[in-house]
């Protein structure tokens, strides 16, 4: 059952009128609350009003929505840009659209369902490998004897922060040629030194074919896109249903995400600034004899010995006016915590505090 927020700004919530912080946000760059982005916002909604009343093919688009696609393509270093009603809806429109008679999908099982559903759409043979497992993947890979080998990966995963060694992928690709879609989600201004994502973090730009990702998470606002290049594109068999049928996102949505993108660029240190905001988190807890998952990543769980126990955590953070999302990662349950850009040191220093204390009542 989901939460009923009173009102949100950017890190403090209110739910039944008690204000709360949150240190489980996706909005890592704190940009949903950006009064620059909001004030784009608003002049979009003064300009397009509130919805777009179609799908771009029935209702025309905006400058602003043709700026947006260019701009991700241009900051994910790809020639083609399209812009999604959701980082779900471009996932389905990207598996969908590759699948052709004798394609296969290979994909971790850790992908997320979106991805998922985008295969199972598509129609062909898929095969899920172990979570990273690219010896498994490999054994699949040779086994195969499909004229169209399609592997899908996310960059970062969602639970638990896992970044995707893309060296490894790389040479799997060139062996075994296949297509390779990357799902940044999480990896989009957060991960490279400019929050370009797994690309840039490896420094091997162009290694994958399709990135898709998510205007709803470091960029604050809402919305999916897929980046290729013009090379990539005769991969293409269809062009995307989910754009082609569903109503595009609002204009001041759009401008909210296009405003976000330009900070990002142009403030690229806002990436430094979350990493060393999460990092702290992660040290405070570890000296204090915390059960975590592996340094380094810009997503934290916090492992405890039972869904009980984890839920009490939960409540007690929820008293001390914290508001954290638990998890269930396979066999183990947790909090899932992400700090944000906009977080300060004393409200950091306060959540490692009180989360210290409770661990000492357990
Ligand atoms: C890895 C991953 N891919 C795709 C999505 C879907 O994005 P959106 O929330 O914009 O639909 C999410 C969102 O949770 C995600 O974590």
């Amino acid at each position: 059952m989901a939460y009923i927020l009173g009102s949100r700004q950017a890190q403090y919530l209110t739910i039944k009128g008690r204000k709360l912080i949150i240190f489980s946000s996706n909005d890592y760059l704190g940009l949903s609350h950006n009064p620059d982005v909001l004030m784009a916002a608003k002049e979009a909604l003064d300009r397009f009003g509130s919805g777009t009343g179609g799908a771009p093919g029935t209702s025309g688009t905006t400058e602003i929505h043709e700026n947006l696609a260019s701009e991700i393509a241009r900051f994910k270093n790809r020639h083609s840009g399209v812009v999604f009603p959701s980082g779900y809806a471009a996932n389905a429109a990207i598996h969908h659209s590759l699948a052709e008679k004798n394609a296969v999908f290979f994909y971790d099982e850790k992908s997320h369902p979106s991805a998922v559903d985008g295969i199972r759409l598509s129609r062909c043979d898929c095969e899920p490998f172990g979570h990273l497992d690219f010896d498994h993947l490999e054994n699949l890979l040779k086994k195969s004897h499909h004229a169209r080998k399609i592997v899908s990966v996310c960059s970062v995963f969602t639970i638990d922060g896992v970044i995707c060694p893309l060296n490894r992928l790389a040479g799997l690709k060139e062996k075994y040629d296949f297509i390779l879609i990357l799902d940044e989600a999480h990896a989009t201004g957060c991960i490279g030194e400019t929050g370009r994502g797994l690309e840039e973090l490896y420094s091997l730009e162009g290694t994958a074919d399709f990135i898709m990702g998510t205007f709803s998470k470091a960029l604050g606002s809402q919305g999916g896109f897929i980046a290729f290049s013009k090379e990539a594109e005769h991969f293409l068999c269809r062009y995307f249903r989910p754009f082609e049928y569903s109503t595009a996102i609002s204009a001041p949505v759009a401008a909210a995400s296009l405003k976000a993108l330009f900070i990002l660029k142009n403030q690229p240190e806002l990436v430094g600034k979350m990493k060393a905001n999460i990092d702290n988190i992660y040290h405070r807890l570890s000296e204090s004899g915390f059960n975590l998952n592996e340094p380094g990543r810009h997503i934290v769980n916090v492992y405890f010995d039972s869904e009980k126990q984890t839920l009490a955590v939960r409540d007690r953070l929820f008293e001390s006016g914290y508001f954290v999302i638990p998890i269930n990662a396979g066999s183990r349950h947790g909090l899932r915590l992400t700090a944000m850009t906009v977080h300060s040191e004393n409200e950091i220093d306060s959540f490692c505090s009180a989360l210290i204390d409770i661990k000492k009542s357990l």
